[in-house]
């Protein structure tokens, strides 16, 4: 590959990380994987490219600075994407503390880094240089059963300690572009789903309980609307973003499929009916029980795609119930 990319991705044992290493790999791109393996990430996830020679990982957090910019020279990084995060609601409320220290001080750290090596490319490199945030739908805030989806103009309006972490660094990487001209990118995503997910998130967790033959847990009256995007082209949105987006912008991308989480329940118990029946012929619904709600759940979240896919050519690749049928058989066979 002539053109090839040399990028550092953090949190590239996670979940959406790891799927953008892989893809990347595939490509022929040089990654160098920054990750501080929290009990979110794992090697595992990225096993299937570990021994390619065009991979390289070095275990760190982000908030490493001086070690960060060391490794931004000595790979002659063309490209940082962002990924490392506390990325649990729940987690959030419970302990906020680690999350304004990764998502706040660790973005910080890594736009510091990114600046000092910036600051001494040439031209021509500075010329392809680009750090993008990988962000989330949730630092809009929440929207009521009618309002318009979000968009990139849409008011920062974060709820949860998580949201509000993620509106930081969202700010702090904004700043650093209009104050440093350091080139940035920010993306805001709507829900992920899909293989390698950690069990804690909600799809996963519903999927477990039925193989597990467990109470299926769901918030309040299951009627929070999240708006749901395969895993794969969220990853195939960002690189659109760094491959054709401009510096000093914002991109959303969503999966175009908003559903509530009783829906999505009933889904993966239908598809699970189908494909691996229970042995007393009951249907997995009956394992459904409402739970406590979550403080401060936001009802809605929604994107709209229109500025990623006039500007970039982003739109979901498969169906959602396609998708979900795949990650299902994903954690049937792990
Ligand atoms: N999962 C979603 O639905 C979703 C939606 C929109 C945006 N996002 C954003 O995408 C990014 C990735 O999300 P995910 O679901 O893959 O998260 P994840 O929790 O699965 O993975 C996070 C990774 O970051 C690593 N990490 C955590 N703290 C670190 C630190 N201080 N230094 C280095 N590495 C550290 C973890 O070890 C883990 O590998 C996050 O920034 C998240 O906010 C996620």
């Amino acid at each position: 590959m002539t053109n090839s990319k040399n990028i550092l991705v953090t949190g590239g044992c996670g979940f959406i990380g790891s799927c953008f290493v892989k893809k990347q790999i595939a490509k022929g791109n040089f990654v160098l994987n920054i990750d501080k393996l929290t009990y979110a990430g794992s090697p595992a996830n990225v096993e299937a490219v570990a021994t390619n020679p065009n991979y390289r990982f070095t275990k760190a957090d982000i908030n490493e600075t001086s070690l960060i910019q060391n490794l931004l020279n000595y790979n002659k990084i063309d490209w940082v994407v962002n990924f490392a995060a506390e990325s649990h609601v729940d987690n959030s409320i419970s302990g906020p503390g680690i999350f304004v220290q990764t998502n706040i001080n660790g973005t910080y750290s890594m736009l510091q880094a990114s600046l000092n090596y910036y600051k001494n490319l040439s031209p021509e490199k500075k010329n392809d240089f680009r750090f993008l945030n990988v962000s989330t739908d949730e630092v809009f805030g929440s929207l009521q059963e009618n309002d318009e989806p979000f968009n990139e103009n849409s008011r920062y309006q974060p709820n949860s300690p998580y949201s509000a972490s993620k509106a930081s660094s969202d700010h702090l990487v904004r700043a650093w572009q209009e104050t440093y001209k350091l080139p940035t990118i920010i993306t805001n995503c709507s829900n992920n789903f899909g293989p390698f997910q950690h069990h804690e998130k909600l799809i996963p967790t519903i999927i477990r309980s039925c193989l597990q033959n467990k109470d299926i847990p769901i918030y309040g009256n299951g009627k929070n609307i999240r708006d749901w995007i395969f895993v794969g082209d969220h990853c195939d949105g960002i690189e659109l973003a760094l491959t054709s987006g401009k510096t000093d912008e914002t991109y959303l991308f969503g999966g175009e499929k908003e559903l509530c989480n009783i829906e999505i329940a009933h889904k993966i118990c239908e598809i699970l009916d189908s494909i691996k029946p229970k042995s007393d012929g009951t249907s997995y619904k009956s394992k459904i029980k409402f739970v406590q709600d979550r403080a401060g759940h936001d009802f809605r979240y929604a994107i709209s795609n229109k500025k990623s896919f006039k500007e970039l050519g982003f739109k979901p690749s498969k169906s959602f119930d396609e998708r979900l049928r795949e990650t299902i058989e994903f954690f049937i066979n792990k």
